[in-house]
């Protein structure tokens, strides 16, 4: 059975390991897409993302409606950000009825967090036995490091 990546990325860094980990796996992926823009410079950007992950923002999805049926195995990966998963993460989360899956996380950051995100993630997905979890710090900085490191890792969830 084909494992799913699904995962949100806003500068490319999460986005550089689903695509070299669907790649090892052979597996599909989804690149979560939010109807509304987010303001991708400078300060904005992060004041904007910040206040939506504190106030729990569930932003609408281009492609949320994804059907889960066919997959045992679901990977899914975030940017971290103020020390949780993403808006739309989240939406994904609320919308698609994620239970009885294999599933393994991945997180891209820029110094730290990943492990509170990462328990956020679990504690947000009752009823799934989880696989693994890895976080990147600002993989596309090191690309052949952090690729290595995604190879390896998806070829152990395999
Ligand atoms: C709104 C916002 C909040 C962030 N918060 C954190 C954080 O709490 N900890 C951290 O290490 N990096 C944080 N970052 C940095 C990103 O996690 C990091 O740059 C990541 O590699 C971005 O992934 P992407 O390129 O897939 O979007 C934040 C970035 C943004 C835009």
């Amino acid at each position: 059975m084909r494992a799913l990546i699904v995962f949100f990325s806003f500068d490319g860094n999460t986005k550089f390991i689903a695509e070299t980990v669907a790649k090892t796996m052979n597996a599909d992926m989804i690149e979560l897409k939010t109807s509304k823009q987010y303001p991708t410079e400078g300060f904005r950007k992060y004041l904007w993302g910040g206040k939506s992950v504190i106030f729990g923002d569930e932003p609408k999805l281009i492609n949320g409606d994804i059907d889960l049926n066919g997959y045992e195995t679901i990977i899914i990966g975030t940017p971290v950000w103020a020390g949780s998963y993403t808006p739309p993460v989240k939406s994904l989360i609320a919308r698609s009825k994620i239970q009885g899956k294999r599933i393994a996380l991945f997180a891209s950051h820029g110094g730290g967090g990943a492990e509170k995100c990462f328990a956020k993630l679990k504690q947000a997905l009752p009823g799934n036995e989880f696989i693994g979890e890895i976080a990147f710090a600002e993989p596309k900085k090191n690309p052949e490091d952090s690729s290595e490191k995604a190879v390896r890792w998806a070829s152990e969830l395999k």
